[in-house]
């Protein structure tokens, strides 16, 4: 079979994936060189649609993968658990195997400074005891050795590591200075394993997506830093599930004058990603950022209240079973019940992909800071007040028009 590298064809852009042995960074690379290969159709990416047509978007196939995670493993062994778990074709692992293993060896120890008990005991090392500084030069120098010994011409870096616990915000995430300074004192309740990640990219010029909802990543200090540096940057938290459907759903109450009395959301699934936000801690994270959706979009707060249960057999399927009691003319109450079932790895991944191919344009571009138009990816998006799905929709349509006019 020929090497990963020897077929690589037109611009050379890496991906650098934070929780790079997890089940969708897995299911990322599987996709990407499957893709490549042309073993599967590209179902589920946005950016393959006739309207991204003739934008130069980077090729799929074309993407170099490396990374870094806290656990040791094997990326073949994620892989063909991926593929079993989803009912894949369990021959694609033959096909691509060989790329697999050469990605593998892209894999670099990340670091877990104040990521909570429940990451820290995923990882194959102690909690590390070093100056922030240091961390940070340590995340630096991995991606520059990644970019100069693969030659890429740009590294986009995605944060698909556990989610952490929230970080509350200090005086210091305010500003880039303070927060330097910070970081000179070696602050380390300032950060958290994200932050120091999402400040290593921007240093470095990489474009940074934050998929998860880990709220260390995006700080103000850190997105002033991004515009500073002319680096794009997007999250938090892909939306990928129960509300991907709340967000597309919560405009029709609106726009019917229905009043929504409770949405209730409860979530059960058996990852390891259901595993951490078991932990409180983390629950609390992932609960912020599926929270604001409805209140942004019907301008009230119902009664409202997300679960999300550890349902261990249930593995990589997710199930959402959301409960809407709303009211109407002659104040009747009635409700709507919505089952949404799905691999959640294999949502999130061809949207991971999107975010790659767009963060890399918006650099291209000499786009710089917050890319609001990615809204319609995000839970949570950063910087943005629109929170239904068709209005979010229409600004990436927008964008990608006005950038085809110019
Ligand atoms: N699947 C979805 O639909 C979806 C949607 C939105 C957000 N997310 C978020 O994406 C993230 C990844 O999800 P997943 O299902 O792949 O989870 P996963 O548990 O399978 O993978 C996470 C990986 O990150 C690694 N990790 C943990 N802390 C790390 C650190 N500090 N540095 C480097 N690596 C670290 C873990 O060892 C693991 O391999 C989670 O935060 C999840 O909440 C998932």
């Amino acid at each position: 079979m020929e090497g990963y590298e020897l077929i690589m064809k037109g611009k050379r852009t890496g991906v650098w994936l934070i929780g790079a042995l997890g089940s969708i960074s897995t299911t990322v690379i599987t996709g990407a060189v499957s893709l490549r290969r042309k073993l599967i159709p590209p179902g589920g990416m946005v950016t393959s649609t006739e309207a991204f047509e003739g934008l130069g978007l980077v090729d799929t196939g074309d993407l170099v993968f490396g990374g870094c995670d806290v656990r040791e493993g094997s990326l073949v062994e994620a892989a063909r658990h991926v593929l079993r778990e989803t009912s894949a074709d369990p021959r694609i692992l033959g096909e691509i195997e060989e790329d697999l293993r050469e990605v593998e060896q892209n894999i670099r120890t990340g670091t877990t400074r104040n990521c909570g008990e429940a990451i820290e005991r995923l990882a194959c090392f102690p909690a590390a005891h070093r100056h922030v500084r240091e961390e940070i030069e340590g995340i630096r120098e991995c991606l520059r050795h990644f970019k100069s010994s693969h030659s890429l011409s740009e590294l986009v870096v995605v944060n698909l590591a556990s989610t952490e616990p929230p970080l509350a915000l200090m005086d210091c995430h305010s500003d880039i200075d303070s927060f330097e300074a910070a970081l000179d004192r070696s602050d380390v309740d300032a950060v958290r394993a994200s932050t120091i990640y999402a400040y290593a990219a921007i240093q470095e010029g990489c474009p940074y997506i934050n998929f998860t909802p880990s709220s260390g990543a995006l700080l103000p200090a850190v997105i002033q830093l991004a515009e500073r540096k002319g680096v794009p940057v997007m999250g938090n938290d892909g939306k990928t599930g129960e509300t991907l459907v709340k967000s597309a759903l919560a405009p029709m109450f609106v726009s019917r004058n229905l009043e929504v009395l409770s949405w209730q959301g409860f979530n059960i699934l058996g990852n390891m990603d259901g595993r951490v936000l078991d932990h409180p801690d983390n629950q609390e994270s992932k609960i912020k950022t599926k929270d604001r959706v409805l209140s942004k979009i019907l301008g009230y707060t119902p009664h409202s209240r997300v679960r999300i249960d550890f349902v261990p057999s249930l593995d990589d399927q997710k199930t959402a079973w959301d409960f809407i009691h709303f009211r109407g003319f002659l104040g009747a109450k009635m409700s709507l019940q919505f089952i949404w079932q799905g691999y959640d790895s294999i949502l999130a991944a061809p949207l991971v992909l999107d975010l790659v191919r767009l963060a890399e344009f918006a650099k291209s571009r000499g786009e710089s800071g917050l890319m609001p138009h990615l809204a319609s990816y995000f839970k949570a998006p950063v910087g943005v007040e629109e929170y239904s799905l068709h209005e979010q929709f229409r600004m990436l349509m927008k964008y990608v028009k006005r950038v085809k006019e110019e």
